[in-house]
């Protein structure tokens, strides 16, 4: 297990111009065949670096399974506010993550592929490499589609709707994209980070990619280290790397933190006892917790973690796309009951309010945003409920220092230095 460069960061996929050797895995897929290829990704064991890490394979075969014409969409959409990995892929490794695309619209015979992103930067590099590289993928039509940036629209159904021509929200599934996607017809939608992998079981193979990894998460995931830390760092890290050894390369003195926000906003705050386990899902599904987008908020002592849940909570009651009335309602009901807390004006009935809806919310909404606010406060239940107590009717003097953050206190700053 190890925390190097050597895959998706190795400088050899670098650069904006066609690779001198061309698209190697993709040529492979065309000479081996589909059936090669799609065999070849369901032994590697890829799975989707979007957050669910749902098999890719599974995916691919749902729709290469329905009658055309079909679609591959790229998500590079990338709404989770303490990430930048997809950004610095596709600014960075744009050849990489476009063969991958390629090799799934080869191998699930898709016609049109999408690059989906809401950064208006990033779209422009991308026209321009699609501009120059076209007529090197004979049958597939490639476009750019630039959505106005929420957290919401980088859900696999608002990706479809916007490309569609709607509104970048998400839609109630079934119908899942595979059987109903762009203009109606079967869509694979996947991250960014999922198709640079898949160029590189197309180029190496199975083999060569479960040589990274666990059984269960085979390969690497790139790590978004920010949050209350000297430096924010973009790491390559083996599934299955001891927590505290990521931690230790970030330069994080775990004796100074509360814990990290796993998986970005999604996965929720697991408090720093927790700590002790590899970076895999087998690990952290147990416990509550994910992998997620490799996204992980580092959260100083020197913040309240009760501050934190309220942030965390303002964020998604922002965010809630207002189509579902139990999520309107539920965060902000739940944002209300953090508040109080945090204010020192709460009462039992706000934390009783907190569990209650932490239990009762989950997957109740069209998408799973409500799922991961519910997962908020359910795991502060859990893991912070001494400090939620210590709030009542006690004013705070670290939650009054900081005003609450409907961005959720941990999105990045100045993404154009870390995407530089
Ligand atoms: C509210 C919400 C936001 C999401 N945002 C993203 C995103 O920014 N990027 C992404 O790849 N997947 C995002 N997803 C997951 C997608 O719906 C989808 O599962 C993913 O793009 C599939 O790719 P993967 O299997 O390669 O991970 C989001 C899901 C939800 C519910
Ligand atoms: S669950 Fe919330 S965020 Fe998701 S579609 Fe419904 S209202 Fe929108």
């Amino acid at each position: 297990m190890s925390i190097e460069s050597k895959r998706l960061l190795d400088p050899a996929f670098g650069g904006t111009s066609m690779p001198a050797d061309g698209y190697s895995g993709l040529e492979q897929v065309r000479s081996l065949g589909a059936d090669w290829y799609l065999g070849q990704l369901a032994a590697s064991g890829l799975r989707g670096r979007g957050g669910g890490a749902f098999p890719a394979s599974m995916k691919w075969n749902a729709v290469a399974r329905q009658p055309g014409p079909r679609h591959v969409v790229i998500n590079g959409e990338e709404g989770e506010p303490a990430s930048w990995k997809d950004r610095w892929l596709l600014r960075h490794r744009p050849h990489l993550v476009l063969e991958g695309a390629l090799c799934a619209a080869q191998s699930i015979g898709a016609e049109t592929v999408w690059f989906y992103v809401s950064d208006a930067p990033t779209a422009a590099l991308l026209e321009k490499l699609v501009a120059d590289s076209a007529g090197g993928s004979p049958g597939v039509v490639i476009r750019v589609s630039l959505v106005p940036g929420a957290y919401v629209a980088g859900d696999e159904s608002s990706a479809v709707s916007f490309i569609s021509g709607g509104k970048a929200l998400p839609f109630m599934k079934p119908p899942r994209p595979s059987d109903k996607g762009v203009n109606g017809q079967p869509t694979l939608v996947n991250n960014v980070e999922t198709f640079a992998n898949a160029a590189l079981v197309a180029r190496y193979g199975a083999e060569w990619f479960r040589e990274e990894g666990t059984q269960a998460s085979p390969g690497t995931f790139l790590a978004c280290i920010g949050g209350d830390v000297a430096e924010p760092r973009l790491l390559e890290v083996s599934y299955g790397t001891p927590l505290p050894d990521i931690l230790r390369h970030a330069c994080v003195d775990r004796g100074s933190i509360h814990g990290v926000l796993m998986g970005g906003y999604f996965s929720g705050f697991m408090p720093e006892a927790l700590l002790d386990q590899p970076a895999c899902d087998e690990a952290l599904k147990p416990l509550g917790f994910a992998v997620g987008n490799g996204t992980f908020s580092v959260v100083a002592k020197t913040r309240c973690p009760v501050s934190v849940i309220a942030d965390l909570l303002a964020f998604f009651s922002r965010e809630s796309a207002g189509q579902c009335g139990v999520c309107v309602n539920g965060t902000q009901d739940m944002l209300k009951a953090a508040v109080a807390l945090r204010e020192g004006k709460g009462s039992q009935q706000n934390i009783e309010r907190l569990a209650h809806l932490g239990r009762v919310l989950m997957r109740r909404g069209a998408c799973s945003m409500l799922d991961a606010a519910a997962m908020v406060a359910a795991r502060a239940i859990e893991h912070f409920l001494p400090e939620l107590e210590a709030h009542l009717g006690v004013s705070c003097p670290k939650c009054a220092e900081r005003p609450l953050d409907f961005a959720g206190g941990f999105a990045i700053g100045d993404v154009e230095q870390l995407l530089a």
